[in-house]
């Protein structure tokens, strides 16, 4: 049995989802460390958490896929026994950037199955299970289950190279919506978090046309966001400093929504 709060974090190896396992870490969390391909840098990820006096255990799948969610799940029961947060962090951006009028349907399939479909389900599942747990009185009024989505300032900014990217991020604040609607019966929070543009793999291709923004002032605060600027924000959540707000996004991008004249 484990005695620490569990938290699933979906492409938890590296990056962002590296990020905020090892803050949630910071609080003491035990967490499942899911990864699809690199099971090393999961690992890596695991010795960190365990560093920063948390636990945890890695595990594999792709959250696009029915069957492999529902492995992620059931292991995480079996393990923990409970699940207190669940995010959504794991996401692909499009192999190639293709302009909107010409980019085409294999790409959008594979964005909104990896970036929509796959938080939207899980979700469910976890969910469900958090329910049973409330009714169960598995929780006390102050460590009720938590849900946080990460999506991006592209749920909101049109980037016509990547339309594909833009849709399925978009999806994610009308999940974080639903959700939040659906679950507050339960005492169950749901939170979106929109992080700006943060220094990993991911947009490592296109760190010098950022590079060049930021000298610019794309926004307000001028340097790259980093992992753990979303892991802060996603601890403070965990932590439960926010028991009054459900559906509440929360910006993490240097300033760039702000609107100036
Ligand atoms: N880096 C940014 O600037 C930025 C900005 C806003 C939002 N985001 C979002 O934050 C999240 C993390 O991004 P990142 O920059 O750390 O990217 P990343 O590519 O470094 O990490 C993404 C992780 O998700 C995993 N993943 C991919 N497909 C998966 C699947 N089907 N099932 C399970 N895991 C899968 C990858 O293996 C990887 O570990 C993504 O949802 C991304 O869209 C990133």
């Amino acid at each position: 049995m484990i005695s620490r709060p569990v938290a699933i974090v979906t492409g938890a190896g590296r990056g962002i989802g590296r990020g905020i396992a090892v803050a949630l870490a910071e609080l003491g969390y035990f967490v499942v460390i899911n990864f699809t391909k690199n099971q090393q840098t999961a690992e890596e990820c695991l010795t960190l958490v365990r560093n920063a006096g948390g636990d945890g255990l890695i595990a594999r799948a792709d959250i696009s896929r029915a069957d492999e969610r529902k492995n992620l799940l059931e292991t995480s029961v079996a393990v923990a026994n409970r699940i207190d947060l669940l995010v959504n962090n794991a996401g692909v951006a499009p192999e190639v950037r293709a302009d909107l009028l010409v980019a085409d349907e294999a790409s959008f399939t594979r964005l909104i199955d990896i970036n929509l479909k796959g938080p939207y389900f899980l979700t469910q599942l976890v969910a469900r299970q958090m329910i049973l747990q409330v009714e169960q009185g598995t929780h006390t009024a102050e460590e009720l289950p938590k849900i946080i989505t990460i999506s991006s300032i592209s749920a909101y900014t049109a980037s016509v190279t990547r339309g594909d990217y833009c849709i399925s991020k978009a999806g994610l604040s009308m999940l974080t919506a639903l959700y939040a609607a659906r679950l507050a019966e339960f005492g169950i929070n749901v939170y979106e978090i929109r992080p700006g543009v943060i220094e990993t793999d991911m947009t490592d291709e296109v760190r010098d046309k950022y590079d060049a923004m930021i000298d610019d002032g794309v926004w307000p605060i001028r340097r790259w966001g980093r992992p753990g600027d979303v892991g802060h924000a996603v601890a403070s959540i965990a932590r439960g400093d926010f028991p009054f707000s459900t559906g509440e996004i929360f910006n993490v991008d240097g300033g760039f929504q702000l609107r100036t004249l």
